[in-house]
């Protein structure tokens, strides 16, 4: 189930941070914040105890919007849960009048950038030595459909 997220998430988002993100995870303290910030907005896959299986947060900007996290619990990888949470930001951004959506992806990042390439994401520049690791980032985007002519072309 994908919902918006609560405040009551707010610490499994913060232990997936740490798992999954080292030194540069976000506190719960933290992800309360970005998600609570102008054009913010964040959900969960959760399941029906509570268990929180990933998460995502965008922001939206002018005509874009920013992929600005997306996590899924090391045990609940590769079930098309980030797939699916990318899904409702893609179609929220829509919704909300984006016409585009971008992130930045390390190049050592694989699973991520596979989930993005699968996901119909392009890249559109390349910023050399950008990570503390030394990788480059890419910044790839998305061309978001204007709600209205995707309802349209679902129509029977
Ligand atoms: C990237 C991440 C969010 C993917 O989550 P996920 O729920 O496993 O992704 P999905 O199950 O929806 O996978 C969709 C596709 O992405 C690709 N993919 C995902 N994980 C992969 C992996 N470990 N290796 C190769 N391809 C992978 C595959 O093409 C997959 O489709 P398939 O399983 O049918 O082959 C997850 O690995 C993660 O949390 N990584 C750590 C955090 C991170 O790097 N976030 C992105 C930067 S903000």
């Amino acid at each position: 189930m994908i919902v918006p997220v609560g405040e009551h998430d707010l610490d499994q988002v913060g232990d997936l941070e740490d798992q999954l993100f080292g030194e540069q995870a976000w506190s719960a303290q933290a992800f309360a914040e970005l998600s609570a910030g102008p054009g913010r907005r964040a959900w969960v896959a959760r399941t029906e105890d509570g268990t929180v299986l990933g998460y995502v947060l965008t922001g939206h900007v002018g005509d874009f919007a920013e992929l600005l996290r997306i996590g899924v619990r090391a045990g609940a990888q590769r079930r098309g849960t980030a797939t699916a949470l990318l899904a409702t930001a893609v179609d929220a951004a829509a919704a909300d009048g984006a016409e585009r959506m971008l992130l930045e992806v390390s190049t050592g990042n694989d699973s991520a950038r596979a989930l993005y390439a699968r996901s119909g994401f392009e890249q559109i520049d390349r910023r050399p030595r950008y990570y503390a690791d030394g990788s480059d980032a890419l910044v790839l985007q998305l061309q978001l459909q204007p709600a209205a002519h995707r309802s349209e072309r679902m129509a029977p």
